[in-house]
């Protein structure tokens, strides 16, 4: 039974990793299929080689066992099988591989900026508007079906790799340089985005959510984005708002529209519609942000944040309710 099922239980944990929100293996975007198509060549490339070069191995040992070989033909088996067919086979794939790399790299072409950079441990989000403002948000990353979209990846602290598995290949965050990529996002849907370079103790809590919307969809969410904070609704919202204020919220974050400014953590004007907290740390809703406040330090390790564990309940509670309605 063991014997019988050993290869499929060796297949397993290798093919389940084709499938989910972040395989390279599905593509939901044109830089994706490149991808995909990349290792599916060079996937069969390696097992063609293989094929060859062990048939003829074999072909090889049969002939030397009866004695019938030559000198000539062991030659010929030698440079054709293990040298020239394998060199024709590797060139064509460098050949295909150097083509692709040209396709990814052409920058041309894009109607939307986007610049993120990646910071320890979050990402920090900038949308460039016609009107050439600029809108901040943070670990969420929203992109119109069909479009050609141009992200500038920068970093302060230390190097990240932005990678969005479903919709293209990684590219690094190099601390004092503009890297740049580009992304077509073909299928509408929900993927997720992580940072693909080790970058310090929280760097496995470095991820973002990524929405690919129709093009009437994303202007609406752009738009409300770029609108400041809906004021409080009601008193327990509004004790909210000022224990945020009292307690110095204000200094690292920003949420436009009220007195906090602060440009160090993620802007929070409109956090509560996010899909996530702590850079996919947490789900998004009242109860989570209520834990995040009070135990940052037991949710994510080394994060910049102080945890507000020693506030009042109430207080915490009505910051969390108040953030959690930022929609
Ligand atoms: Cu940022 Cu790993």
């Amino acid at each position: 039974m063991w014997r019988s099922s050993r290869p499929a239980i060796l297949l397993f944990p290798l093919l389940s990793g084709c499938n989910g929100p972040q395989s390279a293996l599905q593509p939901a975007g044109i830089e994706a299929e490149r991808v995909a198509a990349l290792f599916w060549w060079m996937t069969g490339g390696g097992i063609l080689i293989w094929l060859v070069v062990m048939g003829l191995f074999i072909y090889a040992t049969h002939i030397r066992r009866h004695k019938e070989h030559s000198v000539r033909r062991t030659r010929w088996l030698i440079l054709g099988g293990g040298i020239i067919f394998p060199t024709v086979v590797l060139a064509a794939l460098l050949v295909y591989g150097l083509i692709l790399m040209a396709q990814l790299r052409d920058f041309s072409g894009t109607t939307l900026k986007i610049a993120v950079s990646g910071e320890q441990w979050w990402w920090r989000v900038r949308y460039a508007r016609e009107d050439g403002s600029m809108v901040e948000l943070a670990n969420e990353i929203r992109l119109p079906v069909g479009e050609r979209v141009a992200f500038e990846l920068s970093s302060p602290d230390v190097i990240h790799a932005f990678w969005i598995p479903s919709l293209g290949g990684k590219v690094d965050m190099i601390p004092g340089r503009t890297t740049q990529m580009i992304l077509e996002p073909t299928k509408p849907g929900t993927y997720l985005g992580a940072c693909a370079e080790y970058c310090g103790s929280a760097h496995a809590l470095m991820k973002f959510d990524v929405v690919v919307m129709e093009k009437a969809a994303f202007a609406e969410w752009l738009e409300r984005q770029a609108a400041p904070a809906k004021p409080p609704q009601d008193a327990t919202a509004q004790q909210g708002l000022q224990a945020f204020l009292a307690n110095g919220c204000g200094a690292c974050h920003s949420v436009r529209g009220t007195e906090a400014r602060g440009q160090v953590g993620p802007d929070l004007t409109h956090a509560g519609s996010r899909l996530s907290l702590g850079a996919g740390t947490l789900p998004t809703n009242a109860e989570t942000f209520s834990r995040w406040i009070g135990h940052t330090d037991q949710l994510k390790p080394d994060v910049r944040m102080p945890a507000f564990g020693m506030l009042p309940a109430d207080q915490l509670a009505a910051m969390a309710r108040y953030l959690s309605e930022l929609e």
